[in-house]
């Protein structure tokens, strides 16, 4: 059972040593941590944000529990040496290709919605976003006009396999969920995703039980603060998928508690919290670690298959909540550590 543990920028550090510490306390047999350097703190000390022994960790490992990467004073590097570029090159180099964001109102937090709490506890949805393509991974560049004006240009694009094999995790999901999928894009103007939607509806004839709809990303943007009840699972490119996965988190209102899983074709798979690295409180034991520990408990489940363990660590966490231990995010007074301690006592 090895695990890589990329710990990364910010408050990604922190939060992965109580993570740590929740998964060694559950005494699983095998388990083997291994860390490695990625992001900013992996360009000070190796030159590059994604150095090729950590990528090589990653790839000798079953999993990867991975803290948060991005650091201000890395701005103005090349964009091939800034921080980023580790999360994105393990999605690519590792085909990572399926993004599972869940969002869901905790019992007894409904009133840190920004939405009127009736509306955001009916909130139960799975962001299934494309992790390998789109206009994140198109040709790129800047240009410099006839006229002499520069132009920054991406080149936005999908083929037909990539987005059947994301068509197909989303209709799984709803399987094993509500049965209700809705497809975003943005057909109306955009060939990638005229494609897209043609490709969804073939699938959708592999999976007759469950009901497909298609929305606009504006329209689904402004629906999901209208009425966020109306989704169960959404299936979507890269780019509308990282937006509508942090507007999805705000609406819930507690992104310090969101796990998200990045997942390969079979059970390997990286998990990290949705958070990110939040450098205006790291290093201050402030940042609440919730989101860490649940995507530990996604990894037990996604990637070895550990139902019982990863179901204890959600329980732990949510028994945490329920007695009051909640971080500054969730309007507590909580630190990391105590957070910890507190969780690892309730395993
Ligand atoms: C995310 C993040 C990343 C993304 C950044 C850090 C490159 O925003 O995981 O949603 O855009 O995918
Ligand atoms: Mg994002």
């Amino acid at each position: 059972m090895r695990i890589a543990v990329f710990a990364g920028d910010g408050i990604g550090p922190e939060v992965t040593e109580q993570a740590v510490r929740v998964l060694e306390k559950l005494e699983l047999p095998g388990l083997e941590l291994v860390e490695g350097d990625v992001g900013g703190a992996a360009y000070y000390k190796h030159g590059h944000p994604l150095p090729a022994e950590t990528l090589e960790i990653a790839r000798s490992a079953k999993a990867i529990l991975f803290g948060a990467v991005g650091d201000f004073s890395c701005d103005h590097l090349e964009r091939h040496l800034r921080p980023e570029q580790a999360i994105l090159g393990l999605r690519k180099e590792l085909g990572l290709f399926a993004n599972l964001r869940p969002a869901q109102v905790f019992a007894g937090l409904e009133d840190l919605t920004t939405l009127r709490p009736e509306v955001a506890s009916k909130i139960d949805l799975l962001i299934v976003r494309e992790l390998n393509g789109d206009v994140y991974f198109g040709e790129k560049g800047l240009r410099t006009l006839e006229d002499g004006r520069r132009q920054g240009w991406d080149m936005m694009s999908y083929a037909e396999d990539e987005v059947r094999r994301i068509a197909h995790v989303g209709f799984k999901a709803a399987m094993g969920r509500g049965k209700k999928l809705c497809s975003v894009d943005k057909a109306n103007v955009l060939e990638t995703s005229q494609l897209w939607r043609d490709v969804v509806i073939e699938v959708a004839k592999e999976y007759p039980e469950v009901e497909l709809t298609h929305m606009y990303v504006d329209n689904a943007a402004m629906q999901l603060v209208k009425n966020p009840g109306q989704f169960d699972v959404i299936v979507t490119g890269n780019l509308f998928g990282d937006i509508l996965s942090d507007q999805a988190s705000m609406c819930v209102g507690s992104i310090g508690l969101l796990a998200s899983a990045s997942l390969a074709e079979g059970t390997y798979g990286l998990y990290e919290p949705i958070h990110g690295s939040a450098p205006d409180i790291a290093g201050k034991g402030l940042a609440n670690p919730m989101a860490t520990i649940l995507s530990a408990a996604m990894l037990l489940r996604h990637s070895f298959g550990l139902e019982a363990e990863a179901a204890r660590i959600e329980a732990a966490v949510a028994r945490t909540l329920a007695d009051g231990i909640k971080g500054g995010d969730l309007g507590g007074t909580a630190g990391t550590r105590e957070i910890g301690d507190a969780v690892v006592e309730r395993l």
